[in-house]
């Protein structure tokens, strides 16, 4: 690998001075050229400064790294996720009917559709008031669960708004207490569902979370349990919480946290927007599974878009890129990703062990425009760091009514793309003001910082309208992105062990905190912390 890196690091630095907009003058069918299509969407990467033969380098590296080989494995359930030793095998989640799939020497896929059709039960007997609570038919479903437990089906559950003909969803992920406080406040408990969503039914925000939801629902039913659900891997662990084997849905070790939306943790969202629907959403991620699967390297859109953010994150050394869906109802898309990146390939050591030598996934931010243009953008136009944001846009809204919403949406994210590539030149600015009546030794103070540097790169993730199917295949794209750029780095993205060390020292300061113990292997900041908040503030 590494002399690919070097011809790519080479490439970098003879067309370092080459601005973005100089490589559309070369090339009238840049903007087609440096687009791909898949399974509903549309991925503009040719505002980036990757030209021909750039891709051509970086297309080699996914090449060299072994991507198609790493993807089958993948797909045929190898225990690619080396440091747990587990196959990774979300994909088949969202294709219950597909052919054998043997891991371990058991066909998963029966399992799979026989849990999918009894989410599928649940959901419609909940949603025909079947399924009720001690006050009758239920009105409103809490999830409690955090990190994968929780981004994805609240994201998702918020991104879908429009397609809600079920009970409404809350979600309680946080161990604050404000936060199950303020859901649960508002709410009924003879018509509520409580979903204690955890694949190892430990962690402790959610379990913390369960049990006072639990006595809040005891304060009010007689049978608690009968109005809980459980999501999780362990089926004795939920039991002993007091939730019967008939309200269980379980998945396998190869649904890691983050990529769990599309199986049993996906079911407040099934609770929201109907089986069916559901099955649309699985369905769009599917199709881009079948894309990624059979798409040579070169117009592979998952492969596209990690060899875009390579370039970016490891060969120009941008450390941070931006998401901005211009699509409020993604307004949690970009704590999503977080964890989906940054979890997986946020690691410094490669799957053989050695230090990485080059930087690991970049750091993932954002929130919808346009409300970014009025908060952090500024810095993207003229901050001294690049950062390369991706946008997401829907051709169409669902507001039929609001269509000149709409158009300003389309326009202000379109702008906001050019404005980055193109940027304002001094004389530019001069001119403007200039035609302000402004002049002499002010003009030139003034014109300075209305100068845009422009060549600031950013990619358009066009789609028709955020339907059920759009998010599966919005989802599953950015899942593919993950895994080939966890190949191209050498990195597992599919293990999580830098959460571990802080859960630790979180379980030895508890009884600090308590009074039932002193001091311990804390350091001496942490322990006068502890002790200020002991004695209720500060001094
Ligand atoms: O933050 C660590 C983590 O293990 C995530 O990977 C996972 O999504 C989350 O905690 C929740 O875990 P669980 O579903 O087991 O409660």
């Amino acid at each position: 690998m590494a002399p690919l890196w070097r011809a790519l690091e080479q490439y970098r630095d003879r067309v370092a001075a080459r601005p973005i907009a100089a490589l559309f003058d070369a090339d009238p069918a840049r903007a087609e050229a440096f687009s791909v299509s898949a399974a509903g969407l549309m991925l503009d990467y040719s505002k980036t400064g990757v030209c021909a033969q750039g891709m051509a380098h970086l297309l080699a590296l996914a090449d060299g790294a072994g991507v198609e080989a790493r993807r089958d494995a993948m797909f045929r359930g190898a225990a690619i996720n080396e440091t747990e030793g587990r196959a990774v095998l979300h994909t088949a989640l969202r294709d219950p009917d597909g052919p054998p799939l043997v891991v371990d020497g058991v066909d998963v896929r029966p399992g799979i559709a026989g849990t999918l059709a009894r989410m599928e039960a649940m959901a419609a007997d909940v949603r025909a008031g079947r399924v009720r609570g001690a006050g009758g038919a239920i009105t409103d479903v809490v999830n409690i669960g955090i990190g994968g437990s929780d981004l994805g089906p609240a994201m998702a559950v918020q991104a879908l708004a429009p397609y809600h003909d079920g009970p409404r969803c809350h979600f309680v992920s946080n161990v604050d207490g404000a936060h199950v406080h303020d859901v649960l406040a508002g709410l009924d408990p003879a018509r509520t569902l409580v979903i204690v969503a955890s694949k190892t039914f430990t962690t402790l925000e959610t379990m913390t979370n369960a049990a006072t939801a639990r006595d809040w629902m005891a304060r009010a039913v007689a049978d608690p349990g009968a109005q809980f659900v459980a999501l999780s891997s362990a089926g004795d662990r939920a039991a002993a919480f007091g939730i019967p084997p008939d309200r269980v849905f379980g998945f396998e070790d190869w649904v890691g946290g983050r990529y769990s939306v599309w199986g049993p943790i996906g079911l407040s969202l099934m609770l929201a927007i109907g089986p069916e629907r559901f099955r649309d959403f699985l369905a769009g991620a599917a199709a881009m599974d079948a894309h990624f699967r059979s798409a040579p390297l070169a117009s592979s859109m998952p492969v596209l878009l990690a060899l875009v953010g390579v370039w970016h994150a490891q060969v120009c050394g941008h450390a941070t890129r931006a998401v901005i869906p211009y699509d409020q109802r993604l307004a949690r898309l970009p704590a999503y990703l977080q964890q989906l990146e940054m979890e997986s390939n946020g690691k410094r050591v490669g799957m053989d062990g050695r230090d990485l030598d080059r930087p690991s996934g970049p750091i993932v931010w954002g929130e919808p425009g346009t409300n970014g243009q009025h908060a952090f953008m500024q810095l993207i136009h003229q901050g001294t760091r690049v950062v390369p944001v991706e946008f997401l846009l829907a051709a169409r809204g669902h507001e039929a009514d609001l269509a000149h919403h709409h158009r300003l949406l389309v326009a202000n994210c379109l702008a906001q793309a050019e404005a980055l590539m193109r940027g304002r030149t001094l004389e530019a600015a001069r001119a403007g003001l200039s035609a302000a009546a402004l002049g002499g030794a002010e003009l030139e103070r003034q014109a300075r910082h209305r100068v845009f540097p422009g060549n600031r790169p950013s990619t358009v993730l066009l789609y028709s309208r955020l339907t059920p199917r759009m998010l599966g295949a919005v989802l599953a794209l950015y899942e593919h992105r993950v895994f080939v750029e966890g190949v191209i780095l050498g990195i597992n993205p599919f293990d999580q062990w830098g959460v571990e060390l802080g859960k630790e020292l979180a379980v030895s300061l508890t009884p600090l905190l308590e009074g039932t113990a002193e001091g311990g292997a804390h350091d001496a900041s942490t322990l006068r912390l502890v002790a200020m908040v002991r004695a209720d503030g500060v001094a």
